[in-house]
């Protein structure tokens, strides 16, 4: 098949099977026309990076009804993103949100640029963002490649090269598919068969729309393709965590530094994290030590977070971090570790 035909098949499964997402248009609204809102399209492009669309779904919720536009979310206060994106990890992505929204409205009169370069321009945009944006948003042909589309062409072309080492070459052949008619779709499409019938465990090809062409199928490889490169083994990394509750029932939190891991988020202050932490309480009390620790994995580390609590009088005068009252504290704009050590923390500070 050219590729032509190529795109053309798939973009016709697309009409039909195309997964329904609140960021997206439909396929009558698209025939009348009608392009998708950039801002939303960005948002859940920055939200979808080493995420799930099930993951991704009801935090996009709840930042569009809370920040409609890039100008609201551009005049947010830093904390109430950083709470709002708590759970979602990879938290430089929420730091660099802002930015961006800042830039769109400050150098762009809050308009989204409509090219890959001008959407370069812009801080915390990569050139994935940029191609993703320009294609789905403006309709503009690029190449769009990630998991999914690395996976799907590794298939249709039966590309034996381990990740990452084959990048290149299924991003050259990613970008010989691109049509250009209906680029925007075309990527989404892609993605779409990537995540839901050319998947990584059980593609199911005998439903898909590129059965026919896929070199992988005819050679009963596609199970085990894309092959990768094994990665090394994580560390694992210790820490102590101090969760501290004031008789009034306030918390004691802090803000970490904006640069690195968890960075800009509320945690516990704690220890530095690594092969043997020194004790660092935030202020003289009694600490008890829990049994149990908080057990999380990073990127490139396993933590174990051993986890201290104390009950603290009121004129208590920390050295780091501040008291934050109940009704200011929400757990849920704690990161996903500091959540975990909260909940092993509470029982034992219920009632001051
Ligand atoms: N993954 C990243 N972006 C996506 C999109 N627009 N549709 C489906 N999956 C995606």
């Amino acid at each position: 098949m050219r590729e032509t035909e190529l795109s053309g098949a798939l973009l016709a499964w697309y009409d039909r099977h195309a997964r329904e997402m609140p960021w997206r248009t439909g396929p009558a609204e698209r025939r009348a026309g009608l392009r998708p809102d950039p801002y939303r399209v960005w948002l859940s492009e920055v939200m979808l990076q080493q995420t799930t669309v099930a993951a991704v779904r009801d935090y996009f919720e709840r930042f569009t009804t809370r920040w409609p536009t890039v100008a609201d979310l551009a005049a947010a206060e830093d904390g109430d993103v950083m709470g709002e994106w708590a759970g979602l990890g990879y938290y430089a992505r929420a730091r660099n949100l802002l930015k961006c929204a800042r830039a769109v409205v400050a150098e762009h009169g809050g308009t989204f640029p409509d090219s890959r370069e001008g959407l370069l321009s812009l801080p915390g945009i990569g050139p994935y963002t940029a191609g993703a944006v320009a294609a789905i948003a403006f309709d503009r042909a690029e190449v769009v490649v990630d998991g999914n589309v690395e996976r799907v062409m590794a298939r249709l072309h039966d590309v034996h090269t381990p990740l990452p080492a084959a990048k290149p070459e299924l991003t050259a052949l990613a970008e010989a598919l691109t049509p250009a008619a209906r680029p925007g779709d075309y990527a989404q499409a892609v993605m779409d068969l990537g995540a839901t019938i050319c998947t990584p465990r059980n593609p199911a090809c005998g439903i898909c729309p590129w059965r026919d062409p896929c070199a992988a199928r005819m050679a009963g490889t596609a199970p085990e393709l894309p092959k990768k490169t094994p990665k090394k083994p994580k560390p694992t990394r210790l820490g102590i965590a101090y969760v501290a509750r004031r008789a009034d029932g306030a918390w004691l939190l802090e803000r970490r530094p904006d640069k690195g891991l968890l960075g800009g988020m509320l945690g516990w202050p704690g220890s530095d994290w690594g092969e043997a932490p020194q004790d660092a309480p935030p202020l003289q009390a009694d600490w008890q030590a829990l049994e149990a620790e908080a057990l999380h994995t990073f990127t490139h580390f396993h933590l174990r977070l051993a986890v201290r609590v104390a009950h603290v009088p009121e004129g208590a005068n920390p050295e780091r971090g501040s008291f934050l009252p109940p009704a200011a504290f929400r757990p849920s704009d704690l990161p996903t570790v500091m959540r975990k050590a909260f909940d092993l923390a509470r029982p034992a500070l219920e009632t001051p």
